[in-house]
């Protein structure tokens, strides 16, 4: 997305012009999924797709922000982002939960939060599990840390958008969307070690692409299910805590492991656990498939991902799991898997470059012959992660 008119539009709102311009991308998750909270790894990519925040200080009066995509605007004063929490939230619009979450968490950081003005628009496509919200939240953290010239890294600004959401958003996600979108590297994807907190930047094979595609199936309840999924690997690792002192998360066991520990859990934590235990041993398999050029191992690492994430992790459906079916058996395709928490959203496969097209053609009719939906395609160019500029 180029700045394009948020300028102009930024004006017409506020009537100067914006000092600062930051930019963030979504993001797409190749492999390990669920796996972040669970001190993992991962192996995700930005996406062309991104948010644009203009923003611009002020000496007094509440903070404006504007949804230029909505048309909607939401204000609030400084001293509100003091309330309870519930009340904060109470009073702000859904829609501003995402960008009033960075101020509260920029507060309670300890840090000072300046009057300003902000609009922003995203052309990350929304519910599709292409993380609109971290896009928006990294874009405006960013514009922030530039007008303050805070000395925060990469790393701590990720941490501070993953406090908005669950704070404002009621969603206790792990890290990787909003570092994905402050770390992401053109033509690269990224191991993510969510136990170290390391980043290390892996290039795409030159002969394939990523597709994305959108089931066209909304995210419903994806909110609670996923905290119950994350509430169910907590107790997984309470259950193994008194097998194994000082035991903290499940990233602590190898899947030859993992066999005689099964027996100490019940279920579903144990289908949980299996699922990222295994899924963690699949990114680094993953990883090293990357760096030798082995698109066709990869690919079999993402089918038997996604096997994992419908049996076990059970954060499938029927249009995810037909999506998947459909781009496995298509021409050109090396593997294919539900990308992000799933209930619905997006799906991800590797496929042949020179056949991206006509497999992104086929997909969508294909699937809109078996399921009367249409779906969405893109065929995703690996972006950079979020700067900003002051203009
Ligand atoms: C959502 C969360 C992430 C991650 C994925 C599943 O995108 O925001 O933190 O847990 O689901 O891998």
């Amino acid at each position: 997305m180029s700045t394009g008119d948020l300028p102009a539009r930024f004006e017409a709102i506020f009537r100067q012009k914006p000092t600062i311009l930051a930019r963030a991308p979504g993001r797409v998750n190749l492999l390990g999924e669920h796996v972040d909270y669970n001190n993992g790894l991962a192996l995700p990519c930005g996406i062309q797709f991104a948010a644009l925040v203009g923003l611009r200080e002020k000496s007094s009066g509440p903070v404006r922000l504007a949804a230029l995509d909505l048309g909607a605007e939401h204000a609030f004063r400084l001293p509100d982002l003091e309330a309870p929490i519930d009340q904060l939230r109470a009073n702000t619009p859904d829609w501003a939960r995402y960008p009033v979450g960075v101020c509260w968490a920029w507060v309670h950081s300890g840090h000072r939060l300046p009057h300003f003005d902000a609009a922003y628009t995203c052309d990350v496509p929304a519910e599709a599990g292409l993380s609109s919200s971290a896009a928006i939240e990294v874009a405006l953290a960013s514009a922030l840390r530039s007008l303050q010239a805070v000395e925060w890294s990469d790393i701590e600004l990720a941490k501070l958008c993953q406090s908005a959401e669950h704070t404002m958003a009621g969603v206790h996600s792990g890290l990787m969307d909003q570092w994905t979108s402050v770390s992401a590297v053109k033509d690269h994807v990224l191991l993510l070690d969510f136990e170290y907190l390391s980043a290390r930047s892996v290039p795409l094979p030159a002969q394939v692409s990523i597709v994305v595609a959108d089931t066209g199936v909304p995210r419903a309840l994806a909110a609670s299910a996923y905290n119950q999924r994350v509430q169910e690997c907590h107790h997984a690792v309470a259950e193994l805590r008194r097998h194994r002192d000082g035991f903290e998360s499940l990233r602590e066991i190898t899947p030859e492991d993992f066999g005689s520990l099964a027996g100490h859990l019940s279920q579903p934590a144990r289908m949980r656990a299996q699922h990222v235990v295994e899924e963690i041993e699949r990114v680094r398999q993953g990883a090293k498939c990357l760096e030798g050029g082995d698109a066709a191992g990869f690919g079999k690492l993402m089918r038997a991902s996604h096997a994992s994430l419908r049996d076990l992790f059970q954060v499938s459906g029927p249009e995810l799991d037909k999506m998947v079916e459909i781009a496995n058996r298509l021409d050109g395709a090396y593997g294919s898997r539900l990308t992000g928490a799933g209930f619905g959203g997006s799906t991800v496969s590797l496929v042949e470059r020179d056949r991206a097209g006509e497999f992104c053609d086929q997909l969508a009719r294909r699937y809109l012959a078996e399921t009367g939906k249409r779906a969405k395609t893109w065929v995703c160019q690996a972006g950079a992660g979020a700067h900003a500029d002051v203009i």
